[in-house]
């Protein structure tokens, strides 16, 4: 029989690569700059496990498996909560310190990130409006096309709901649906999580670069971010409180 190649900690996880990746711009490096880059990455090597549990949703939703389902919106809404506590490392950056280094960004922008775009589109960020946006900065990025060539989460919700005949209303009122209840709440868990990152991460721009300045990516900064708080993936599954609980 074969040897497998020896596989150790660092060399499975690729320890040498990772650990070369954090190259601070600033001369002489500010001492600042590692934090900064390192919350950057690991947020978006959660983006990149978030995108693969949607890719796992997806199918589920579409087999109609909906204790799966729950299993990976349970992942997933854990994985959103732990990248939104995630920026608060940031809060230990002091304004004048993040100005120290601030130039050497250039213009880098965390509204460049394809994958955090990604996650919005195969969620259902896809008003007119915000498309346009993003295709002011050139062609879409491949990640972007792909979740948009997608039905949005709602959609497969509410595409499932049909295929068991159930309606939206029916999973609210009716008890025997106590599976599609728990998925649906699941759905408006990660609404709630993902509007936390964005509540989380304006406030941390106030914090450091203040309310009234422009970011590196060309917005007006806090005041931009802060209207993207109330955008909604889900307008359904709050549509039917309103309808079903609401007043008038
Ligand atoms: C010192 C800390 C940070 C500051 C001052 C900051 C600042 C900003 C600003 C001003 C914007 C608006 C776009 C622009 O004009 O640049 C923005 C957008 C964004 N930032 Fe940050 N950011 C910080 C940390 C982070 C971290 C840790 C992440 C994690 C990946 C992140 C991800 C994003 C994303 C995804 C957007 C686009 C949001 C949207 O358009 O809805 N930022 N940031």
């Amino acid at each position: 029989m074969n040897t497998p190649r020896e596989i150790s900690y660092p060399t499975y996880l690729e320890l040498d690569t990772l650990l070369g990746l954090q190259r601070p711009q600033s001369t002489p490096v500010h001492p600042d700059e590692l934090l900064f880059i390192v919350v950057h990455q690991a947020s978006e090597l959660w983006f990149k496990v978030l995108l693969h549990e949607f890719d796992q949703l997806i199918g589920q939703l579409e087999a109609l498996d909906v204790q799966q389902a729950l299993t990976t919106m349970q992942r997933i809404n854990t994985l959103v909560e732990l990248v939104a506590h995630e920026l608060s490392a940031l809060d230990t950056l002091p304004p004048q310190r993040f100005l120290q280094f601030r130039g050497y960004l250039g213009s880098s922008s965390g509204s460049q990130s394809a994958q955090f775009r990604a996650i919005e589109a195969t969620s259902g960020l896809r008003d007119p409006h915000f498309m346009a946006a993003l295709k002011e900065h050139g062609a879409l990025p491949p990640a972007v096309e792909r979740a948009l060539a997608r039905p949005t989460l709602q959609a497969l919700f509410l595409a499932l709901l049909e295929r068991q005949g159930v309606t939206l209303e029916a999973v609210y009122q009716d008890p025997t649906h106590g599976m599609l209840l728990m998925l649906a709440e699941s759905f408006l868990a990660y609404e709630q999580g993902f509007a936390r990152w964005r509540f989380l991460h304006v406030q941390l721009v106030e914090r450091i670069i203040g309310p009234d300045t422009g970011g590196t990516g060309g917005t007006l900064g806090a005041k931009y971010l802060a209207k993207t708080v109330s955008q909604r993936f889900f307008p359904e599954l709050w549509a039917v409180r309103a309808r079903l609980y609401g007043r008038g």
